[in-house]
């Protein structure tokens, strides 16, 4: 059975494990720190970076200590995985949903201009899959009405925007390093930023609100979580960085593989290769409507022949707690089509090309017959 994500982990990760419970250290410590200065020289030596226990967290950190909260807008794709939502209904704010481009999944300047109200304080571009939404004019229309940009870049992290990598812009980037990433520490996430203040509150946030004088004595001078990374995660973190550019390369030559080689159907539409994309998800859409059957029963097919796949992912307006902010079918077109039609297939580094050819060849005998 080829699932449709599995994470690289050899030898060295599990070493590395070793070592640090061996070491009599397991919570946050220099694992964790060494991890925030290699992400750092990673992404150009030009943002502090910060780990946490999640992407989600990361997220949640930010935009408390962006002074996001009750009363605030936030704009948000209405294609993403529910935590790019749910953490701005966290910390007391109202999403502002908005439609994507059917093609690369990602907002658009257009929509989110007709999103602004005088309440709006951010905007939450999400790089969709590994592929980075155009920035420029997102940020120039976010420095013309006193926005703070928050890129959520969990699905991101390896990702180039002209020449530099997602995470490099100076304003908040959040990674995710959840075991179906590009990378993985098991569970974990990642503040990249150049304002050392907001940088610094993130710090606080994500540690019981702790601060410490250069005497040690402790403070606890606002809110703060639980949200740091175990060095067990961050020493995992250190060695798959390593490997990061080397997954992603072949993360590509797959996905290439896929546009060249999967069946072209006219129920069946395939996503675009871009530069810099990084390839994390290879999500087809397929309209289940027009070949008579329904997504459970096609997804039945593949499993039946060995190909597993997911569904990334429904339209965030339109689950209950979103209806409950007013939003209804109808409201964004594009992500309630893909969230209708998409369809994950099999994409990770360690898959072969016989895994690749397998896919094509079931993902044809299911379209030719009809998938009942
Ligand atoms: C777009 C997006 N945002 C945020 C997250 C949250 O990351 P984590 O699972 O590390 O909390 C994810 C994780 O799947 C994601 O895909």
């Amino acid at each position: 059975m080829l699932p449709f994500t599995r994470p690289s982990i050899g030898d060295e990760e599990q070493r590395a494990v070793a070592e640090v419970l061996a070491s009599g250290w397991l919570a946050t410590g220099p694992r964790v720190a060494a991890f925030e200065q290699a992400l750092t020289d990673y992404l150009g030596g030009g943002v502090a970076v910060r780990v946490f226990n999640s992407g989600t967290s990361a997220l949640e950190a930010a935009l408390i200590a962006s002074g996001i909260g009750p009363g605030d807008e936030v704009v948000v794709p209405a294609m993403s995985f529910a935590a790019s939502a749910n953490v701005v209904v966290r910390v007391g704010a109202v999403p502002m949903f908005v439609d994507v481009d059917p093609v690369s999944r990602n907002l658009s300047i257009e929509t989110v201009e007709k999103a602004l109200t005088s309440r709006t304080r951010a905007i939450i571009p999400v790089h969709f899959a590994g592929r980075g939404v155009e920035m420029g004019p997102l940020r120039e229309l976010a420095a013309e009405r006193g926005l703070l940009v928050l890129e959520d870049a969990a699905q991101a992290i390896g990702t180039r925007i002209g020449d530099k990598p997602v995470g490099a812009s100076g304003n908040p980037v959040c990674f995710s390093f959840h075991p179906n990433k590009n990378m993985t520490t098991i569970e974990g996430g990642a503040l990249a930023c150049s304002d050392t203040g907001m940088v610094r509150r993130a710090e606080r946030i994500r540690f019981h609100g702790i601060e410490r004088d250069a005497q040690g004595a402790m403070d606890v001078p606002e809110w703060g979580g639980k949200m740091n990374m175990p060095d067990v995660n961050a020493a995992v973190g250190l060695v798959q960085l390593t490997r990061l550019d080397a997954f992603n390369r072949r993360r590509r030559e797959l996905a290439l593989g896929y546009i060249e080689r999967l069946p072209r159907h006219p129920a069946v539409t395939l996503p675009a290769d871009a530069p810099g994309h990084s390839w994390h998800m290879f999500c087809v859409c397929v309209d289940f409507t027009a070949l008579g059957t329904s997504r459970p029963a096609f997804q039945e097919r593949l499993q039946s022949l060995g190909v597993g796949s997911g569904v990334h992912y429904p339209a965030l307006h339109l689950f209950s707690l979103y209806r409950k902010f007013g939003y209804k079918p109808g409201d964004f077109p594009a992500a309630e089509r893909i969230g209708e039609q998409t369809l994950t297939l099999p994409l990770f580094p360690d898959m072969t090309g016989d895994d690749l050819d397998r896919v094509c060849g079931a993902l044809q005998q299911v379209l030719d017959g009809g998938a009942s």
